[in-house]
């Protein structure tokens, strides 16, 4: 069962100054209602029954955290739909402020009762990215996100550190050893309604709590990098494909521009 908010549903017309304001001071915003309750119960279906057939990438770094699928979008019609949704991407264009391009999307479920967290990480040092300095995810709740079933939780101020290693996201340690001074940061933790979003800009640090409910937390995550982004060598899944030159650009048929 999901709570629907009154909130009528978000654009990016409707986007106030000091919300696009509080994204860039703090590096990540809370957007409601971005899907209709039709649309929310459409791509939750579609989600889980192209997760239950796709290959789990955290199977074998994440195993108790999530499932993990990527690039749903280039394998699954109504996930399409969903990744390179007009509204999602004209609020993204909005808070960047650029010419946006789709990175990846993933599917990221915690199963009922998972009982472990996401652990506080940067997700742009994971990225074999130069040139980008605006690239922001969308997490879009597709199952109401209390804090018990594994929202996400967020250290403002932190997109301006672009400078660290990557950091274990199994590792509730790691980015207070690379970062000691966050530990004592103070924290936001953003529950969700279903069809409501989180946007965080790339180097936001962030966690999620673990699901300790009997529901799984389905969310949805888009990607979207800097329209001008370019190669930088480094392996990652989803480029090593492509037998990509250091300094090439991003601008496959893979990373639409949205
Ligand atoms: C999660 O949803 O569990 C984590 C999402 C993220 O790290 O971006
Ligand atoms: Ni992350």
């Amino acid at each position: 069962m999901n709570a629907h908010s009154d909130h009528p549903i978000t654009t990016a017309e409707t986007l106030s100054d000091s919300t696009i304001q509080s994204f860039r001071t703090n590096g990540f915003v809370h957007i409601p209602s971005v899907l209709t309750p039709e649309e929310v119960a459409y791509f939750h279906d579609a989600a889980v029954s192209a997760s239950e057939r796709m290959t789990n990438l955290a199977a074998g770094y994440a195993k108790d955290i999530f499932t993990q699928n990527v690039n749903v979008w280039r394998v699954d019609e109504p996930v399409k739909q969903l990744t390179l949704h007009p509204n999602l991407a004209s609020i993204a264009r909005r808070l960047a402020g650029i010419p946006l391009r789709i990175w990846h999307d993933h599917i990221l479920i915690k199963k009922p009762h998972n009982n472990a967290a996401t652990e506080f990480h940067q997700d742009g040092p994971y990225w074999p990215h130069d040139n980008h300095k605006h690239s922001l995810s969308a997490w879009v709740a597709l199952v109401d996100v209390p804090v018990e079933r594994g929202c996400m939780t967020f250290i403002p101020g932190t997109q301006h550190l672009t400078d660290l290693r990557p950091q274990n996201l199994a590792d509730s340690d790691d980015l207070f050893v690379v970062a000691p001074h966050l530990m004592w940061e103070p924290r936001v933790t953003i529950p969700l309604k279903a069809g409501d979003c989180t946007f965080h800009h790339s180097y936001a640090a962030h966690m999620a709590t673990p699901n300790f409910t009997d529901v799984a937390r389905v969310a949805h995550v888009i990607i979207y990098m800097d329209g001008d982004t370019r190669f930088n060598g480094a392996a990652h899944v989803i480029t090593d494909p492509l037998h990509l030159t250091p300094g090439d650009s991003l601008d496959q048929d893979i990373f639409p521009l949205v």
